[in-house]
C-alpha cells in the first residue's frame, strides 16, 4: 500500500477530512480490462516449490541488465493453468513462483494498480523486493496499488501461487472438477489518474423502469470533483458532484431505450469521466424479478432453456483463457437452442460473462460452496463471503447475470442454514435486485414422489433442483412416472440431470456409458418434465461438454473425464445433444409454463 496513502488514510480516519480516500486492499478495480495499462500476459519464468518453501521477496529484486537467474529455469504461459502446460504438473498440487521482468516509464501524475483476473488458489505478490499482498480464492479478480513500489526502468514482479486444497478453502477438499493451479487469468498493470473511478453501477432503475440510475465511487482527492456520465446513443450527458464519501449518484430518463434480452442483446456504450480519468463500458438495460412463482424478464414471463458449463477450453484444453474459447462454448449452447447458461460451479472469467451478454444468454453465476463444506468453520465462511463480494462487484453491471447462487448440493443442517443464510443476506446487501438461488439435492422420495422441502427454500428467490433419474437411481423408463412435490411457491429451475456416455461408444440403450443410454435418459427425463414438472421455470441439464475430474479415473471410459457432456471434450456431439435441441425447439414454438403447455 502506498506510504503517503497510509498517512492520508490515518489523517482521514482521525480528522475525517475525506481529503484522500484510498483503494482498500482487495477491492476490485471495476472493468480493469477496459482501462489504460500494460498487459503482463505471455511467457513468465517459473520455479517449482513442491515444499512450498520461501517467499518471493528476495527473488523479486530488479535484475541487473544481463544478469542470469538460474533458479527460474522453466517457463509457463500466463494466463493459463500449469497442469496442462507440463506433463510433470498434470496432478501438481503445491506452489509455483512466477517471475516477470518488465520496463516501465512512470508518470508522476498517475497511480498504478496491479490487477489479477484470478489465481488459483492463493497468490502472494512481490514487486521489486517489496511484499505487496496476498489473495485467497481461485476464481475472482484482485488488485493492489503499487504506485510507490513501481520503478522507472527495470521492474521484477514475482507471484507465488499455491493450489493446495484446504478444508477451509472454497471449494473444500473434494470436488468434481480439475484443480487447475496457476495464474489462470490475465495480469495487468493499470494506470489511473490521481483521482479515479474505482467502482460503479449503471442499470435500469428498479423503482422506475423508465429511468437509468447508478453511482460511481471515486478514489483519491475527490472533494468537490464532478463525474460526467455519458450514454452517447441515448444523447445522455449528465454531471454529478461527488459527496463526502467519494460516491456520486445519478438518475437519468432516456427518451427511448431498447431493453436487453436474449432475442435483442442490446448494449449501450457508457462513458464515466472524472478529470483526466475515463472508463468506458458496454451495458445492457433489463429488469429481472419473480412474481406469482414466475421469473419475469422485462416484465414478461420467461422459461430458461439452459445448460451447465464448466470453464474448460474446448478441444481438451485446461482452464480457458480467451474470448474465442468462450464464444465456442457459448456457440454450442446457442446451437442447442439455449437462452440461459449455468456457469458451474465457480465464478467464470469476466470474458465468459461478457460474451454471454453479447450473444444473448442469461447467466446463473455461482460460488463453489460445494458438497461437504465445514459450515461451522468461520474461516470457510469468510472465504466464501469474500469470493461472493468479489463476484458480485465484478459482474454487477452485466445484464446477462440474472441469478447469484450461493451453493451446490449441500446437506441440510442448522450450521448450513446459518452459513448460507448469511451469504444470501450479504448478496442482497450487495445487489438488492438480482435473484438468489442455490442448487438443492432432491433425495427425499415418499410414495414415488420426490419432495423438495429443504429449509434453504425459504431463503432463496429461486430454487435449483439437482436429480439424476435414470443414472444414479431408477431405470430411465421409470422416470416419467416419478412425481414431484415442491413445498415452496417459488420459481424452480431443474439445475442438474443427465447421464454419462463415451462419445463414439455405441450399443443398446440399456447399456450404461453408450451414447444410446445417455440419449434414452434425456428422452425419459424430458418425458418426466412434460408429465410431472409443469411448475418448472427453467432447466440446465448436466452438462454441455465432458470435463476433467480427478474423481473419474476409470481408464477405459472416463480417463480423468466426467462423461456427462452432450459433446466430447473434442467438441464432437453425442446423440443426446439432438434430443435436448429438439425439445428446446419445441419450447421456443410453444409457451411452456405452469400447466400452459399447448
Ligand atoms: C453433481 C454435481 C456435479 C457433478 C455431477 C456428477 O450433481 O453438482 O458437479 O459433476 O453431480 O455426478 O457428474
Amino acid at each position: 500500500m502506498r506510504t503517503n496513502t497510509m498517512v492520508a488514510l490515518l489523517f482521514a480516519l482521525f480528522f475525517s477530512i475525506g481529503s484522500a480516500d484510498v483503494l482498500a486492499e482487495g477491492i476490485v478495480l471495476q472493468n480493469a480490462e477496459n482501462r489504460e495499462g500494460f498487459v503482463l500476459d505471455g511467457l513468465w519464468n517459473v520455479r517449482l516449490a513442491p515444499f512450498r518453501g520461501g517467499n518471493g521477496k528476495g527473488m523479486s529484486k530488479p535484475m541487473k541488465p544481463g544478469a542470469k537467474d538460474e533458479s527460474f529455469v522453466d517457463r509457463l504461459a500466463v494466463p493459463g493453468d500449469w497442469n496442462t502446460q507440463a506433463e510433470k504438473l498434470y496432478y501438481y498440487e503445491g506452489s509455483v513462483f512466477y517471475k516477470r521482468n518488465f520496463k516501465w516509464k512512470k508518470n508522476s501524475a498517475k497511480r498504478y494498480i496491479l490487477h489479477f483476473g484470478a489465481a488459483n488458489y492463493e497468490a502472494e505478490v512481490f514487486l521489486n523486493g517489496n511484499t505487496i499482498g496476498t489473495h485467497k480464492g481461485g476464481f475472482t479478480p484482485f488488485d493492489f496499488e503499487v504506485t510507490d513500489e513501481l520503478l522507472n526502468g527495470d521492474n521484477t514482479l514475482v507471484v507465488k501461487v499455491t493450489n493446495q486444497r484446504k478444508k477451509e478453502s472454497i471449494p473444500t477438499i473434494r470436488f468434481d472438477w480439475w484443480n487447475y493451479g496457476g495464474l489462470t487469468r490475465s495480469v495487468k498493470l493499470v494506470e489511473v489518474g490521481e483521482t479515479f473511478i474505482s467502482d460503479y453501477s449503471v442499470a435500469l432503475d428498479q423503482n422506475d423502469k423508465r429511468m437509468i440510475s447508478g453511482w460511481t465511487q471515486l478514489d483519491g482527492k475527490y472533494q468537490g470533483k464532478e463525474v460526467t456520465v455519458e450514454i452517447p446513443e441515448l444523447k445522455i450527458k449528465k454531471s454529478v458532484t461527488v459527496s463526502d464519501n467519494g460516491k456520486a449518484e445519478f438518475i437519468v430518463k432516456p427518451k427511448r431505450l431498447e431493453l436487453w434480452s436474449p432475442e435483442t442483446p442490446k448494449l449501450y456504450t457508457v462513458r464515466l469521466t472524472v478529470g483526466d480519468d475515463k472508463v468506458e463500458d458496454k451495458i445492457g438495460f433489463r429488469s429481472i424479478e419473480t412474481k406469482n412463482g414466475d421469473i419475469l424478464l422485462n416484465g414478461k414471463k420467461v422459461f430458461l432453456r439452459g445448460i451447465n458449463l464448466h470453464e474448460e477450453a474446448p478441444m481438451g484444453g485446461g482452464r480457458l483463457t480467451t474470448a474465442e474459447e468462450c464464444r465456442t462454448l457459448l456457440g454450442w449452447a446457442k446451437e442447442l437452442g439455449c437462452n440461459f447458461v449455468r456457469l458451474a460451479h465457480y465464478p467464470h472469467s469476466e470474458m465468459m460473462v461478457r460474451e454471454a451478454e453479447r450473444m444473448g444468454l442469461m447467466v446463473w453465476a455461482e460460488i463453489p460452496v460445494y458438497w461437504k463444506i465445514d459450515f461451522e468453520n468461520e474461516t470457510a465462511y469468510a472465504n466464501a463471503e469474500q469470493m461472493l463480494v468479489e463476484m458480485v462487484q465484478r459482474d454487477r453491471n452485466r445484464a446477462s447475470v440474472i441469478l447469484w447462487s450461493v451453493a451446490n448440493e449441500t446437506r441440510e443442517s442448522e450450521a448450513r442454514q446459518r452459513f448460507l443464510g448469511n451469504l444470501l443476506k450479504k448478496t442482497k446487501e450487495l445487489d438488492p435486485v438480482r435473484l438468489t438461488t442455490a442448487a438443492l439435492e432432491a433425495f427425499k422420495e415418499v410414495d414415488g414422489v420426490r419432495v423438495i422441502d429443504d429449509p434453504l427454500g425459504d431463503l432463496v428467490d429461486v430454487l435449483g433442483v439437482n436429480c439424476y433419474c435414470g443414472w444414479y437411481f431408477r431405470k430411465p423408463t421409470e422416470c416419467p412416472e416419478l412425481g414431484w412435490e415442491i413445498k415452496f411457491d417459488k420459481p424452480v429451475i431443474f439445475s442438474e440431470f443427465g447421464a454419462g456416455a463415451l462419445q463414439g461408444h455405441y450399443g443398446d440403450k440399456s447399456e450404461k456409458w453408450t451414447e444410446e443410454y445417455q440419449e434414452e435418459v434425456y428422452r425419459q427425463n424430458i418425458g418426466m418434465i412434460k408429465e410431472q414438472m409443469p411448475f418448472l421455470d427453467g432447466m440446465t441439464p448436466w452438462i454441455l461438454v465432458d470435463f476433467r475430474s480427478p474423481i473419474r479415473p476409470n481408464r477405459v471410459i472416463q480417463n480423468d473425464y466426467n462423461r456427462k457432456g452432450l459433446l466430447s471434450e473434442k467438441g464432437v456431439r453425442k446423440k443426446a445433444f439432438y434430443v435436448l435441441q429438439k425439445f428446446y425447439q419445441e419450447l421456443e414454438e410453444k409457451a411452456f409454463g405452469k400447466g400452459k403447455v399447448q
